[in-house]
This record gives C-alpha cells, structure tokens and sequence, in this order.
C-alpha cells in the first residue's frame, strides 16, 4: 500500500480524494497495489468531508512521516509551495504538482534536487489540464527533433471567448461562470491576461528545448481588449479568435515564443477547439504534427494528471523519473517580422496564425 500527501484541499487538491475514491480498484491495477490519501495539508478544516480525519495544518508531521511516499502539491503560487516541494525532496518523498507558476520559476532546480534525492518531480498537470501531453513530450516523442508547439493553453480564456462568440455574452459574466465552475485562477487575471498561458507556454518551451525559459521574456497578450464585435468580424472573414501559447525552435539556443490571441482560419484544427478544453498542436521533426486535446481546467480533469504522476512514480519507485529541463537558459529571440496581421473596425489588430 502506497500513501500519498496533498498540499492544498481546494479545487484540484479535493479532486485527487476524488479520483483515488472514485477510481479505486482502477487506480490499485495501474500501481499494482493500493493507494490512499495518507494525509491533507491546508489552513482550513473540513467538517464532514470524508477525508476530514487526514487534515493536518502542519507540514512538519507530513514530512517527518515515512509512510508518505509521494506528495501531491496543488497549493499555486511560489511561497510556500517552493519550500514545501524542496523540503519533501529533500525528505526523500517524490512530489507531482498542478502548480505552473511554481514549475514555471523553479522547475529546473526541482527537478534537479529531485534527481540527487533519487525521487522523482513531475508535473502534467501544470499544462493542459488532464490532457497528458508532457509525458508524451518526455516519453513517446523524447526521440524527435520538437520543432514547434503551438496551443489553446488557456480554459478559462477559451470558455470566455466561446460564449461571448456563440452567445454574444458579456465578458463579466462569463468570467463570474468560468469561476464558478472552477477553472479560473484564484486571481482571474493571471487568465485573462494572459499569464497562466505564459506561464504554460514557458514550461512547453523548457521541455522542447532542454533549456530553460524564463516566462518574464516571454511577450505575452491577454483577451481584456477582444470584443463581441471582433468575434463576429473574425467569423465573417473566415477566422475565430484563440489565445495561443506558442513557442519554436530556431536553433539548439535559440527559440521564439509568445502567447496572444490569434486569428485562427475555421479551417485549422484549432479552431474547433472550444469552451474549456485546450488543445496542443506539437510539430516533431520526424512525426509532423501531433494534436492532443481535452479539459484544460476544472477539478476533476486536472487531479487526474496529478494521479497518472503519482502512479507512474509508485510504478518506478527507487528511480528518477527522467525529465529535460535544465537551468541553462534559452536564448528568447522575438518574433520574426512580417506575420501577417489584420485590423478591425474596433482598432484592434490581431496576428493570424
Ligand atoms: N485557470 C487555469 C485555466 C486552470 O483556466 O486554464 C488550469 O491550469
């Protein structure tokens, strides 16, 4: 029997009890034995809940127990997610996280403390939701030439703009929706402004290119200025408009990446790709192009790319799980010249992809 630690009892921390209850015997075949919440750090209590008893408001009795072999954290943010994950590493626990902005700013040190610790640090759930797009980057393409990446990154943004598309709803109150249902950050404009998408774009940019991008380069553009107006003009002219997160590689140093909305043709697989789900168009040297799509947001979705880590650590425990993102940094070039744009009656410019 394996027991796990969540950091984090809120949308997607609740969801991995979740799926372990729910999924149980499912889960138990994938890891060859049982796997139980072993304990739940958070500042709350939570009367009734049927992990109620686990709930702990002190890190100290997680890390000291060595019962707990993998720590599942989904607390966002830098601080105290930082100390925590170096802190369990350091334990000799393997930590899984949903956090991109933590991956984003330290993935790299993680991930090397994680390898002179001999555990592991993964973190699918930090882009695309439950899509599991970063093992197959790691894993099935590891042997490709990853030319580009190109992505709905996204749900909350792309749920904004597919109402305000199909119903000509009003921005605010898509926003309040999207919120509720659980996909927007617990600040909303780290969405709409593009960076969470950045943040995502940079961890895609580090896993194509080995190296590290720092999301601070990256030139990033949210949806406050897209209009109803603009969606329809989009549509009229044969386009609709996406928030991409886009990065390329232009030489072993070198990469392009930026994240804005685009005008995306009707006819590119893209722009199908709707309400919250994200999709993640990758371009292999050998492969061509790969599309992968599903939830990018929302609990239940997001905790089970944090359970398929978990599983494919217990799975290969005793070994690092390899991952190729290191701390020598990219060079960020700009975007080449002469993309073409179009402008709207609105004044609003956009790039089409
Ligand atoms: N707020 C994020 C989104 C959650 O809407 O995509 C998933 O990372």
């Amino acid at each position: 029997m394996s027991k796990i630690a969540i950091l984090g009892y809120g949308t997607v921390g609740s969801g991995i009890a979740a799926v372990l209850d729910t999924n149980t015997a499912q889960v138990a075949a994938s890891a060859g034995e049982e796997v139980t919440v072993g304990a739940i750090l958070d500042l709350r209590d939570f009367p009734r809940d049927p992990h109620e008893a686990q709930v702990t408001h002190d890190i100290e009795t997680i890390l000291a127990n060595p019962e707990i072999e993998v720590v599942c954290e989904t607390m966002g943010g830098v601080e105290p997610a930082y100390t925590f994950s170096k802190r369990a590493i350091e334990a000799g626990k393997s930590v899984c996280t949903s956090n991109k902005e933590l991956v984003a700013t330290h993935g790299p040190e993680l991930l090397e403390l994680a390898r002179a610790h001999k555990v592991s640090y993964l973190f699918e759930a930090s882009v695309g939701g439950g899509i599991p797009v970063l093992h197959a980057i790691n894993n099935s393409l590891r042997h490709e030439q990853i030319e580009s990446v190109t992505g709905i990154l996204n749900g909350t943004t792309n749920y904004i703009l597919t109402r305000m598309e199909q119903e000509g709803a009003d921005f605010d109150t898509v926003l309040a929706d999207a919120q509720a249902k659980g996909y927007a950050e617990r600040n909303p404009a780290a969405d709409i402004e593009g960076h969470d998408a950045c943040r995502k774009t940079a961890i895609l940019a580090g896993l194509m290119s080995g190296r590290y991008v720092d999301p601070a380069d990256i030139p990033t553009e949210g949806i406050t200025k897209v209009t109803v107006e603009d969606l329809r003009e989009a549509r009229a002219a044969g386009y609709c408009i996406k928030l991409l997160g886009s990065c390329r590689q232009i030489s072993d140093e070198a990469i392009e990446a930026s994240v804005a909305p685009f005008l995306v043709p009707l006819t590119h697989p893209l722009a199908s790709v709707n309400d919250v789900f994200n999709a993640i168009l990758v371009h292999g040297n050998m492969i061509g192009d790969v599309m992968f799509y599903g939830r990018g947001a929302g609990k239940e979705a997001t905790a089970s790319a944090v359970v398929g880590d978990v599983l494919d650590i217990i799975r290969h425990r005793g070994s690092t799980l390899p991952v190729q993102y290191s701390r020598t940094p990219a060079v960020l070039q700009a975007a080449a010249e002469g993309a073409e744009t179009k402008r709207f009656a609105s004044g609003n410019s956009y790039r089409v992809l």
